[in-house]
């Protein structure tokens, strides 16, 4: 056994100092111009980010939980609309849907790959069916053609939860240019993180960006000229700056999460059950989750030797408390139920080096023993 070494979930620090001089020259840049709101480095970080997902526009937002929000008023999703979306997702996407007005409604994931089931979707349609919210949960992109075959099926709209999954692709594209708009999330632990909350949405369609471009900045078309009820949601200056320094070693490090997903993959013990990866999908594994039958033993294990992993997420959506308005019970999801008793995400970061995985696989086979 090697000594106790202390692996954390996510180590911002770590990137960080990779990147300190450029992020500081960037940001004392916003400080002296003090361009703080929506200087030129938000446009710039816009059009950066729409080219590399390959779409015709970006909206920087306050949080990734406004970007789906806005998308889908933009779309006049709202009171009287059915929004179909997965049980298993963080409480956001779900929130999301009901401050717009409309009713979520949850269905069941693939059992494999944690992504919502096609299927279970096209089961849950209805009169007042209005959208489809798919999860790119965990990095790993959805079966997009499945999801767009329903969506085309019912004329419905596709806003693509792509929080979790930047730059992750599907077939020669990247997920989130498949929907009508797309949402992400700049969490400072995602994988393109921020220095604080941050979020945008892409689309390819004009219309809904210039009313994305009124909604999230007070409804204004010219200063103080108020076209439609707005909001404040824009990405800070700072955060563009910080962003636009790390968005070009986003594809290194997907690429170098990949490997470490790899090396986890080849040498965790045969007990646990490793990542599934759809064949069309590129997981970017946001979260590396694995699946041991006494879970909480294995967390506390892992623990014990300082080993920082987590559950995404204990408890799913139908059964959050703040979700009981929506009438759903133990035994409605039970792929999804199944693996929220079994999943726990071990570290994942970029910055993870050899010795740490060396430490956690052993950790883990010292636990199933
Ligand atoms: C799947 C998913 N959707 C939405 C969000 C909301 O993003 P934010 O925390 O930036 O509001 C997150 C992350 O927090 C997420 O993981």
């Amino acid at each position: 056994m090697i000594a106790t070494m202390h692996v954390p979930f996510v180590d911002l620090k770590a990137q960080h100092r990779a990147l300190a001089p450029e992020i500081e020259t960037a940001v004392r840049g916003v400080f002296e111009r003090g361009d703080f709101i929506l200087g030129p480095a938000v446009e710039q970080f816009e059009a950066e980010y729409a080219a590399l997902i390959g779409t015709r526009h970006a909206i920087s937002v306050g949080t990734g939980l406004a970007a789906i929000e806005l998308a889908l008023r933009a779309y006049g999703v709202g009171r009287g609309d059915e929004v179909i979306t997965a049980a298993n997702t963080f409480i956001a996407t779900v929130l999301a849907i009901a401050a717009v007005g409309a009713t979520p409604v949850l269905v069941d994931m693939d059992r494999d790959t944690y992504t919502i089931d096609p299927a279970a979707i096209a089961a849950a349609v209805g009169p007042r069916t209005r959208a489809i919210v798919p999860v790119h949960l965990y990095g790993q992109p959805v079966d997009l053609d499945g999801v767009m075959a329903v969506a085309a099926r019912h004329n419905l709209l596709v806003i693509e939860d792509a929080a979790q999954a930047h730059a992750a692709r599907y077939g020669d594209r990247r997920a989130g240019s498949f929907g009508h708009a797309a949402a992400y999330s700049f969490y400072p632990s995602k994988n393109l993180g921020a220095y604080g909350d941050g979020g945008i949405i892409v689309t390819n369609d004009d219309a809904a960006a210039q009313r994305l471009r009124l909604l999230h900045n007070y409804g204004q078309r010219v200063k103080y000229y108020h076209s439609v009820f707005g909001t404040n949601s824009r990405l800070d200056t700072v955060q563009a700056a910080v962003l636009r320094v790390k968005l070009p070693h986003l594809e290194s490090w997907n690429a170098t999460r990949r490997r470490h997903a790899a090396a986890y993959g080849a040498r965790l013990p045969e007990a646990v059950h490793t990542p599934v990866e759809a064949p069309k999908g590129e997981h970017i594994y946001h979260l590396y989750v694995i699946e041991t039958a006494d879970r909480d033993r294995m967390l506390q294990h892992l623990r014990a030797r300082q080993i920082d992993a987590g559950i995404h997420y204990p408890v799913p959506a139908h059964l959050q408390e703040a979700c009981a308005p929506l009438g759903y019970k133990a035994g409605d999801f039970p792929r999804t139920e199944a693996a929220a008793a079994r999943i726990l995400s071990l570290p994942m970061y970029p910055e993870l080096t050899d010795a740490q995985i060396d430490y956690v696989v052993e950790a883990v086979a010292n636990a199933v023993q």
